[in-house]
């Protein structure tokens, strides 16, 4: 299996929203991939961000494609107007599901509203068989690393064994990891098999955006270049 290159994308929920198109500019001179953007309801996380007005303002002032999360109650309602909005990834999470069968209904409705890519996520606390049965709808899998709903909160390493469980069961799509990423834990998720990665904090936290971003990038590659050499001795 061909793995996919490494992709960093800054979350814009550490970005000074007072200037988010500089922001935006300013990671993506730096190397950025995607954009990770983090969309709360105050009820599904016990916090309120954006909703699809500022994220189309948002694509307006981008090049980067937009990786957009979605922690509200009801995915498929706003699904059509994030789809508007220019969302380039848009992932649900699977908590919301009672089970296999709704989970592939709502993974099937993101796709009918014209979702480019979807993306399932699982919190911190869901085995990772919750998605083993929607791996062949879904574009990308997002295993986070913290509970949803703040920046800036410590890593979880006991969720790694889900990202490669994934890689074990075959699935080929995109493994993408948030929460608490930074230069000391992000070697370890892709290490792991995660291509996608995610730094908040570690990246709009810092005042030079380009040399963390290239630190990190060269960090996740050497992980991945260390666990393939290593590889037929284990
Ligand atoms: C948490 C969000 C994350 C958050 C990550 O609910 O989903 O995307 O912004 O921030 P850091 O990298 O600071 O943990
Ligand atoms: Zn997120």
């Amino acid at each position: 299996m061909t793995e996919h290159p490494i992709r960093i994308a800054p979350s814009l929920l550490s970005c000074d929203f007072a200037r988010i198109a500089e922001e935006l500019l300013d990671v993506e001179r730096g190397g950025a991939d995607w954009h990770h953007v983090d969309v709360m309801d105050g009820h599904f996380v016990p916090n309120l961000t954006i909703g699809p007005p500022v994220v189309q303002s948002i694509h307006a002032a981008a090049k980067a494609p937009l990786d957009v999360h979605l922690m509200i109650q009801e995915p498929l309602r706003y699904a059509p107007d994030f789809v508007k909005a220019g969302a380039h990834v848009l992932t649900f999470h699977v908590e919301l599901c009672a089970d296999d069968r709704a989970t592939r209904a709502l993974a099937l409705g993101f796709r009918a509203a014209g979702v480019p890519r979807v993306g399932i996520a699982l919190n911190p606390d869901t085995p990772v068989e919750r998605v083993a049965g929607v791996l062949d709808l879904v574009d990308l899998v997002l295993v986070m690393s913290v509970f949803p709903g703040f920046g800036g909160q410590a890593f979880m390493p006991e969720v790694l064994p889900k990202v490669a469980w994934l890689r074990q069961h075959g699935y080929a799509g995109h493994v993408e990891m948030d929460g608490g990423l930074n230069p000391r834990t992000l070697p370890e998720c892709a290490r792991a098999g995660a291509d996608v990665l995610v730094a908040g904090s570690a990246i709009y936290g810092v005042p030079e955006r380009g040399p963390r971003i290239r630190e990190l990038r060269a960090a996740a590659e050497a992980a991945r270049a260390g666990r393939t050499a290593r590889a037929p001795g284990r």
